[in-house]
């Protein structure tokens, strides 16, 4: 290497090092119900509108990023062709846009100098057609688009084409110091990119805007969010679409070491934004100071009844074993396909109705839910009869109460492995001060997700979910019809 290459590299090494400076920053994530006008157009404008005057507020309380949901300035659009606009890569340094959405935006992030992150429909022109996707843009608080992911994983969206990891620039360092990754919705419960994007050790934070229908009672929001924070031990600002009707709300800022520092859920169609400073040391000590909406920040929950469900648990597919909570200290395992998990609850002797059910199951096979292909789940779940299909449901309230539950499962150490620790309590919000290790040991891998010194919360399911969504190429298939042939020859 030559010396002044050597200078070039030093050089750049220096600036490097000085943007690496780390420091706390305060976030707002921003739960948002749109407004549907009669023309899209007209749609996204008024959207616009309300955006710029969140962002204002979050001004007065100093906040320095701003992230707002999927769909949350188009609505649930279905026809992308009505809404799409051309967004220019991160690559072009350019503050001027043609189109003046983006202009818009851009002059919103410079006005209160703050870095906002929305969601756009998106179109490109290819050869022979327009193609359609569903695309995050970042502006920085100079203006530029500084990132730009294209959601990989669709989740019934048939006009759209999935974004490319490879060429997804959803990346970005901010001049605070912090590296952020972006994904989208479904995206969150893929190892491409969910995993694969941690993959940059510079990221220590991820943003998440969501139009996220919960499913009972396995895929719900807050519990999914809560989940991929414990599982990547990373900073989470999850922005939820509000849309009660299709079972949308559900928004919060995680901290790295597993801490929730602020989280929303409502059953009350409306916006709502929450604000706190996110430490990039995480301690639990974190501040929750501000918020902005139709209701006061409350850490909470509100008329949840009118929060519409979705459930997914196809019961009769799933391996159950009824638990002898009488037992108090229970030591249990259940298996599917070799797909096992091992249950340690202990159950209060002081609060116990031993004709109330708790179940553990498991299950590994297809899925049968939006594009995802196979999944492995294991859970405790509370039921409310003998019925297996009430088990996970809403509105199951037992009174026998559960100290401690630790879920164990010991797999093949895969390397697109993706594991998620998910729990719920009858309020639909995850169980607090949980803990997720995963250990390997001798090419296996084993997960425990453990709650020790549960509150007062009444567990609905705990345990541990994993998609497998990994698409097969000709040359894997290959590999495995191979592996296949000589297991059947030997
Ligand atoms: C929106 O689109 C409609 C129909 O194309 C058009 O009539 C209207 O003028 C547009 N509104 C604005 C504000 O541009
Ligand atoms: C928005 O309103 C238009 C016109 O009233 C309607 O056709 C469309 O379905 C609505 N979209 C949503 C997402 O509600
Ligand atoms: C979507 O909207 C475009 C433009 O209004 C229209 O030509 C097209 O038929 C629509 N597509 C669908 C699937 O509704
Ligand atoms: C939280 O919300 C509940 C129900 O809406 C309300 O009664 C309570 O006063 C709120 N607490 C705070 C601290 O705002
Ligand atoms: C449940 O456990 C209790 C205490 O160990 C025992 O007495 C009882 O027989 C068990 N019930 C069943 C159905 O196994
Ligand atoms: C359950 O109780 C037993 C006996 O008191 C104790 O050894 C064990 O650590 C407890 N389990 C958990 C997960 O806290
Ligand atoms: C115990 O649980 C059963 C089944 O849920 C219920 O019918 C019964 O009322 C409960 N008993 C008490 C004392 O709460
Ligand atoms: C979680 O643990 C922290 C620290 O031990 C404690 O201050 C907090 O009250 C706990 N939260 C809940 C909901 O149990
Ligand atoms: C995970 O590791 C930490 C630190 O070693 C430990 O405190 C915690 O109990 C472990 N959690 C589980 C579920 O094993």
């Amino acid at each position: 290497m030559t010396n002044y290459k050597k200078l070039f590299l030093l050089s750049f090494t220096i600036i490097c090092s000085v943007q690496m400076i780390q420091s706390d920053y305060i976030a707002a994530v921003v739960e948002y119900e749109p407004i549907n006008a009669t023309f899209p157009n007209e749609t996204v404008e008024a959207n616009l509108a309300q955006y710029v005057y969140f962002i204002e507020h979050a001004q007065l309380s100093s906040v320095q990023i701003i992230v707002f949901p999927e769909y949350g300035l188009t609505g649930l659009a279905d026809n992308a062709s009505e809404y799409a606009i051309e967004i220019p890569n991160p690559t072009d340094n350019s503050i001027h846009f043609e189109h003046f959405w983006l202009e818009k935006l851009s002059n919103a992030a410079v006005a209160h100098s703050m870095y906002v992150v929305v969601n756009l429909l998106e179109k490109e022109k290819a050869e022979k057609n327009i193609l359609y996707y569903n695309t995050d843009v970042v502006f920085d608080t100079k203006g530029r688009i500084v990132a730009k992911h294209r959601k990989v994983n669709l989740f019934q969206e048939p006009l759209l084409t999935p974004g490319n990891s490879e060429q997804n620039k959803n990346i970005f360092t901010t001049d605070f110091g912090v590296t952020f990754g972006v994904f989208t919705c479904a995206d969150i419960s893929f190892y491409n990119p969910a995993k694969t994007i941690l993959s940059n050790p510079a990221v220590t934070d991820i943003i998440f805007p969501t139009a996220w229908g919960s499913f009972l009672p396995f895929f719900h929001s807050l519990s999914i969010q809560n989940a991929y924070t414990l599982a990547s031990k990373v900073n989470l600002l999850a922005a939820n679409l509000n849309s009660v009707e299709n079972g949308m709300s559900g928004s919060g800022i995680y901290a790295a070491d597993g801490t929730i520092i602020s989280y929303y859920l409502s059953g009350k169609p409306g916006s709502k934004m929450q604000i706190a400073t996110v430490k990039t040391t995480p301690t639990s000590e974190t501040t929750v100071f501000d918020t902005y909406g139709y209701e006061p920040l409350n850490n909470t929950i509100s008329t949840l009844d009118n929060l519409n469900t979705n459930r997914y648990f196809d019961s009769e597919k799933y391996v159950f074993k009824r638990l002898n909570i009488s037992q108090l200290n229970i030591k249990e395992e259940v298996c599917h396909r070799s797909f096992c998990c091992a249950f340690s609850i202990n159950v209060s002797s002081t609060a116990l109705n031993a004709s109330e059910i708790y179940q553990i199951m498991a299950y590994r096979g297809p899925a049968r839910i939006g594009e995802l292909r196979n999944l492995k789940f294991c859970s405790l779940v509370a039921c409310k009869s003998s019925d297996l299909n009430t088990c996970g449901d809403r509105n199951i309230k037992l009174t026998s109460k559960l100290e401690s539950v630790l879920v164990e499962t010991n797999v093949l150490d895969e390397r697109e492995g993706f594991y998620l620790p998910i729990s719920l309590t009858g309020d639909l919000v995850p169980v607090f001060n949980t803990s997720y290790n995963s250990t390997a040991y001798k090419g296996a891998r084993i997960y425990k997700y453990l709650a020790s010194n549960i509150k007062q919360e009444n567990i609905l399911a705990f345990g541990i979910v994993a998609n497998d969504g990994i698409t097969l190429s000709f040359n894997s298939m290959l590999i495995v019809g191979i592996l296949v042939l000589k297991h059947l020859l030997r």
